[in-house]
């Protein structure tokens, strides 16, 4: 009974289920740091958000942009799972999943989607389209897929979900209804006019099949991973200041981008966690509205945003760039439990003269180092910044912490102390082999 115990005990230590989230705005280069972490999973899982998401993998000297589909596909016999927390866009899905075949990759007993997923209707575009141009609200620059919308269904128990695919007339009730009342607000806020129901319902059930080949409960499937001591990576999307309850709300996405997102969005229990790992770029990047202290309007922003080709990957719109923002890096190490990071782009620094790192905010003469709940006093506030010397040395590509300048070393020793969080992976460069390894994960 007692060595039971014991042996128990010192299998649960090395069952790793590690979450992997963004530390900023989004973009700090996960796409990469998925696909590099799932050579040695068994199982990559993707907990919130939608085809508002772009994570961008490099091989081969392809490059790939997957929206929804988890970032471990391009390993073999890895096990891709959509949980319950991702918002479905049943088109963008099939549309990935034809370019993902056309490349060779079998997915059919590798992608499993949770069958307690919401669906993204036509009309949840519509929606979020038309409350961002002609709506009473601030606007806040969202990528326009629907993602909001159908959030708000899903919270107000109105959404359809993927188990509903099964029952064909059921899914014709909660479709009509929902129908009914988006033809009336639509028709009334932004005078749109819905398409034909049956036509919306047609495409629907066009989809079906092919889903409904996919979905699973993937909660079951992911207790019985933990159970037989897989290893399991849970994939965030969007990032920790994107999350609608802890982000720079109203400026958020619509769902928990944080590590407990990991939780909800697949149905795991906290304590089966492990190990929460942060991907952080070495400057800051945003895209669409809402406040960002430490952004560069001059010819810093531009290069940076030029050397760190910030160009959308879902929408194509140039991203605002400024210098690292360490309060927002703090915020995240603590939201999220960070036990190590990952530093990206350290490559599009080379050749800065300085550089600067904001630790405080300056707000009506007070400094704020946590991050305050009001968005207008982050976009009102003055950062207060470090210093720090830059380099001149070309840093792409270097695999070696000792190749790397003595600056730029400095440079990350001020962050992991600043941070109080070591870095387990340095990335210089788009390439899986464009990596510097600190610490191995398994
Ligand atoms: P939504 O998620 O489309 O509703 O957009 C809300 C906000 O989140 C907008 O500012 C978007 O630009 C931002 N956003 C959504 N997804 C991403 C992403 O994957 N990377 C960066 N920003 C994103």
């Amino acid at each position: 009974m007692r060595a039971g115990l014991i042996l128990f005990v010192y299998l649960e230590k090395f069952m790793p289920v590690v979450v992997v989230v963004g530390m900023q705005w989004g973009d700090e280069g996960k796409g990469k740091i998925i696909d590099l972490l799932a050579e040695n999973v068994d199982v990559v899982a993707r907990y919130q958000g939608g085809h508002n998401a772009g994570h961008t993998i490099c091989f081969n000297e392809k490059q790939f942009v997957l929206h929804l589909i988890p970032s471990g596909i391009f390993h073999e016999n890895k096990l891709c799972v959509i949980g319950n927390g991702v918002v479905l866009d049943p088109q963008a899905l099939v549309d990935e999943m034809r370019q993902l075949e056309e490349t060779g990759i079998v997915l059919e007993g590798r992608l499993v989607i949770s069958d307690r997923a919401n669906i993204i209707m036509p009309y949840h575009g519509t929606s979020d389209k038309g409350r961002e141009t002609r709506g009473g609200f601030q606007k806040i620059g969202t990528t326009g897929r629907g993602i909001g919308p159908s959030y708000a269904d899903k919270i107000a128990r109105a959404g359809i979900r993927t188990c509903d695919l099964r029952d064909e007339a059921y899914l014709k009730d909660r479709l009509l209804a929902n129908y009914q009342e988006k033809q009336k607000t639509l028709k009334n806020l932004y005078n749109i006019e819905l398409p034909e129901f049956s036509s919306l319902f047609d495409e629907l059930l066009s989809y079906r099949d092919t889903i409904l080949k996919y979905i699973a409960d993937t909660h079951v499937l992911l207790r019985h991973q933990i159970a037989q001591n897989k290893n399991i990576l849970c994939e965030g999307a969007q990032g920790t200041m994107l999350d609608v309850d802890h982000g720079t709300y109203p400026f958020v996405t619509s769902s928990n981008s944080t590590s407990g997102g990991a939780c909800t969005g697949l149905g795991i229990s906290p304590k089966k966690i492990d190990k929460v790992l942060g991907v952080i770029k070495a400057y800051t990047t945003r895209v669409g509205e809402g406040p960002f202290p430490t952004e560069l309007s001059d010819e810093h922003g531009q290069h940076l945003g030029k050397v760190g080709r910030e160009f959308g990957a879902t929408t194509g719109r140039a991203r605002r760039c400024g210098w690292f923002d360490a309060v927002v890096a703090r915020y995240g190490v603590h939201l999220n439990g960070i036990d190590a990071l990952i530093l990206t782009k350290i490559d599009v620094l080379d050749g800065f003269k300085t550089i600067q790192v904001c630790t405080g905010y300056k707000y009506k003469g007070k400094i704020f180092s946590d991050m305050p709940a009001d968005s207008k006093i982050i976009q009102n506030c003055e950062p207060v910044y470090t210093e720090y010397e830059g380099w001149s040395e070309n840093t792409v590509g270097i695999q070696e912490l000792d190749r790397m300048p003595d600056n730029a070393r400095r440079y990350i020793d001020s962050l992991t102390e600043l941070l109080e969080t070591p870095f387990m992976m340095i990335s210089t460069g788009p390439d899986r082999e464009q990596t510097i390894q600190l610490d191995s994960l398994f």
